[in-house]
């Protein structure tokens, strides 16, 4: 992900230069760094962010990483764009809010690209229109070809959902007040019925404070492609993404429309104009009209850890609300 949003920054975002490449792999960071023209590669993040010839900072290191390492831009007053999620937990991803209020300003924007996203974004302004009537339901799937090794279904939760968390909160304006998660009983390996899957696909169901329910399934080891779809069900109508297609192939007596490997051709568009209104952002000193929050991230963790408890205990889960400080209101 580091890798494609160096690419985007160099050849798609006007005035951005990509200075340093910074990854504990050096041959990683020299790979990346020849391939954007970058001056220069760390192998520690404290100390890229730390450099006198570095104004902002895009943190895309596993999950765990995003906190401290947002927080050190932060306290070295300098923008920064997180990938998502913003910690794996609520707790996790508090100093960054503390470091944020500390700073009394807004350097945080978070990775949830999918506001960015041309079928978001009519989506919502449909809802907004009035053209669906009010919010009822909203149905999102997630789908990759395989999940890396080690995966769980907890993970998907923590790692995967936060997307869904995000754009349900960002769609609906509303937050999420309970969540309830369950896993489908596959075969085994060997072939034994009713073992579960380790990984497997998980199923969630958010009860928002405003009222519109939210069902995800999160389905890291879906075989066919990557997939997401989402549909959003109103009183009067519905309004469903249409994902982005180059061709349709007619051959063998049918038609058929391919899927991308992974997300990167789905949300190419997303990425492009996320990461465009995050430096033009940081140039007009003032949020990228849209573009996620430390707070909107903070809030998906906390959803994510609710969900956790909730497909661990086989129970529903509430969350109190919580509303946000006035540096994110
Ligand atoms: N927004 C999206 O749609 C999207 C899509 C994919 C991944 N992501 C996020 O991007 C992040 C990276 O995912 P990925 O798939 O590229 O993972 P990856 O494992 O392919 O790459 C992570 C890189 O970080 C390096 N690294 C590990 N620890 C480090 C540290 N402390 N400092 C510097 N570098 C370190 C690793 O050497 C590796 O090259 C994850 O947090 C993931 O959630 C977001």
């Amino acid at each position: 992900m580091g890798a494609d949003h160096a690419r985007v920054l160099a050849e798609e975002v006007p005035g951005a230069v990509v200075r340093v490449v910074c990854d504990a792999a050096a041959d990683r960071a020299r790979a990346v760094a020849d391939a954007v023209g970058a001056a220069d590669v760390e192998a520690d993040g404290v100390a890229a962010i730390a450099r006198a010839d570095v104004d902002a900072v895009l943190v895309a290191s596993p999950d765990p990483t995003h906190a401290p390492l947002t927080v050190a831009a932060v306290e070295a007053g300098k923008p920064v764009l997180c990938e998502k999620p913003l910690a794996p937990t609520a707790a996790e991803g508090r100093p960054v809010l503390e470091a944020e209020a500390k700073a009394g300003r807004r350097l945080v924007s978070l990775g949830f690209m999918r506001r960015f996203d041309p079928g978001y974004r009519a989506m919502k302004a449909a809802l907004t229109e009035g053209r669906i009537g009010p919010a009822a339901m909203l149905h999102c799937l997630h789908r990759n070809v395989a999940a890396p090794p080690g995966f769980t279904g907890p993970m998907a939760i923590t790692n995967s959902a936060p997307h869904e968390f995000d754009i349900a909160r960002w769609l609906l304006d509303t937050d999420v007040a309970a969540i309830s998660a369950f896993q489908p009983r596959l075969p085994t390996a060997d072939g034994r019925a009713g073992g579960g899957p380790v990984a497997g696909p998980v199923v969630l169901v958010l009860e928002t404070a405003a009222g519109p329910l939210v069902t995800v399934e999160v389905n890291t080891d879906a075989a066919y492609g990557y997939d997401v779809r989402g549909e959003l069900v109103g009183r009067d109508g519905s309004v469903e993404l249409a994902a982005p297609t180059d061709l349709r192939l007619n051959a063998g007596l049918s038609a058929a429309t391919p899927f991308p490997a992974d997300w990167r051709p789905r949300f190419a568009e997303a990425y492009r104009r996320q990461d465009i209104a995050w430096v033009r952002s940081i140039e007009s000193g003032s949020p990228a009209d849209g573009i996620a929050s430390a707070w909107d991230g903070w809030q998906a963790a906390r959803v994510a850890e609710a969900g956790v408890r909730a497909l661990a205990e086989g129970r529903r889960v509430a969350l109190d609300a919580e509303p946000p400080p006035a540096l994110y209101a």
